[in-house]
């Protein structure tokens, strides 16, 4: 598999990132549900800092992901109708923003509320702004309405990779599988 993608299939790096990022997001989602549960103590406090931990990665990932989206080549859609194609261009610009926008609510909702923020223990980030309760109020609302927002979005980007390998049977999700190998007919198919 080569680092960079071609017109026919995505390179290493981006399916790394998309796998890597893809279970990170998916983990601190359900994490952040269970742990608002949690009662008052002082393993809370480091099930959260945890949580903040794998969003600003989370975060910092996608702003590379995006700078390495920018420098990478990208493969041309498989045939599709046009309206297919043009949600799967809003899909994911949609994801793209909501993987930021939800790191950045959360820190938003952490600067609010006065609590500090690290990065697993090794150093400190600055606050966004000034703590204010009913900002607080806000972000977190804003933080947890994007997550479920985000799960939407997720149901449709899932239903539509599923429906391109069992339906279509097109090499859509196979090339950005980790080790799959694409369909040879399928691949002679989009280069005619
Ligand atoms: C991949 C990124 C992230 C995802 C998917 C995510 C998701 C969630 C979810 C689902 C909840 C539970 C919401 C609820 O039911 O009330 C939550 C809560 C929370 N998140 Fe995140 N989060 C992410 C990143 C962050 C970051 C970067 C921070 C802070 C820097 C953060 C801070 C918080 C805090 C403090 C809460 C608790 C809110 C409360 O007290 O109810 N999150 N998050
Ligand atoms: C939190 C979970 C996920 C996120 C945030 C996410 C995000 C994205 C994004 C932003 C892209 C566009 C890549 C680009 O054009 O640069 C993409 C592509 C893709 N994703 Fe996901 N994804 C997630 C989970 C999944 C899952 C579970 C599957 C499969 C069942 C999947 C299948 C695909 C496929 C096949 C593509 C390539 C589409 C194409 O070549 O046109 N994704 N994903």
């Amino acid at each position: 598999m080569s680092v960079l993608s071609n017109t026919q299939r995505w390179g290493a790096v981006a399916r790394i990132f998309h796998w890597v990022m893809a279970l990170a997001i998916i983990v601190n989602g359900v994490w952040g549900l269970l742990m608002v549960a949690m009662a008052p103590s002082m393993s809370k406090i480091q099930v959260f800092a945890l949580h903040k931990s794998i969003g600003l990665t989370v975060l910092a990932l996608g702003l590379l992901r995006l700078a390495w989206r920018l420098f990478d080549h990208h493969p041309a859609a498989e045939p599709a109708p046009r309206w297919q194609q043009l949600a799967a261009t809003l899909t994911h610009a949609g994801l793209y923003g909501l993987i930021l926008a939800i790191p950045l609510s959360g820190w938003w909702f952490n600067s609010a509320s006065g609590y500090p923020l690290q990065w697993f223990k090794r150093f400190n980030l600055p606050a966004l702004g000034a703590r204010n309760t009913d900002l607080a109020a806000t972000a977190k609302n804003v933080h947890e309405y994007l997550f479920w927002l985000l799960v939407l979005v997720l149901v449709l980007h899932v239903g539509a990779a599923l429906k391109h390998h069992y339906l279509d049977r097109d090499n859509t999700l196979l090339r950005m599988l980790p080790f799959a190998r694409r369909k040879p007919h399928a691949e002679k198919e989009s280069i005619s």
